[in-house]
């Protein structure tokens, strides 16, 4: 088998703001849901091979939102982009100047073997980079019903380029948790 260039999965919760999705204000999230929190850390920590890590890739504001005793993401690999931070941030695994980079250094040598799957975890910039990339497999979102003021946006899913798919071990329904209502979607790249 040649070599195939890895490819990624993009998870995000977003709320429907005039044409865009809104998935953040303040530097936060605008919404508490805590089962999408779980179906976060399940999806994006799930691997299919034993020994083996997934990687999450986020901005540096996605990173700082984390509160810090729930940073780094355990049991992933963290990779954070930046143009601006020359030195690591502590308990960050790998520090990129761009998404091609971070690819770069997660398909090289040893770590290419120690990694399962790739996330793209936020925020904006890095989402809009992914969505229109031929290596973004699946996107993972949570789209919630309700509305909420956001400050940061990314466009809705180019449904000529990726199509609503189900996993039966995903529930597909509305669900609601404390008056907010939301359902998880899988869409997967129609090329793939
Ligand atoms: N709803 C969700 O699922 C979700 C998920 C994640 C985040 N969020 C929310 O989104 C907001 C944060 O997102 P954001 O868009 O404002 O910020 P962000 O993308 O997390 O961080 C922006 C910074 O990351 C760096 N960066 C991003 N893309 C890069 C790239 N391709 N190459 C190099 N550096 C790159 C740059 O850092 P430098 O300035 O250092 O160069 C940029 O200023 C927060 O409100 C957060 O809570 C929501």
């Amino acid at each position: 088998m040649g070599f195939q260039q890895k490819r990624y999965n993009l998870i995000v919760a977003a709320c429907k703001c005039n044409d865009a999705l809104g998935i953040g204000i303040n530097g936060t999230i605008p919404w508490r849901l805590r089962t999408d929190m779980k179906f976060f850390s399940g999806q994006t920590s799930t691997t299919t091979k034993e020994n083996r890590k997934n990687a999450v890739i986020m901005g540096r504001k996605t990173w700082l939102s984390i509160p810090k005793k729930f940073r780094p993401l355990p049991n992933r690999v963290n990779v954070v982009l930046s143009k601006t931070l020359s030195k690591c941030p502590e308990g960050v695994d790998h520090l990129c100047d761009s998404l091609d980079n971070a690819m770069t250094v997660l398909s090289e040598g040893p770590i290419e073997d120690a990694i399962d799957a790739v996330w793209i975890i936020g925020g904006s910039a890095a989402y809009k980079e992914a969505m229109k990339s031929s290596l973004c497999h699946k996107i993972y979102l949570t789209r919630i019903h309700s509305s909420f003021d956001c400050d940061t946006f990314i466009p809705e899913i180019d449904l000529s380029r990726f199509q609503l798919v189900s996993d039966p071990s995903v529930n597909g329904e509305r669900q609601k948790e404390n008056d907010i209502e939301f359902t998880f979607e899988i869409y997967q790249n129609i090329n793939h």
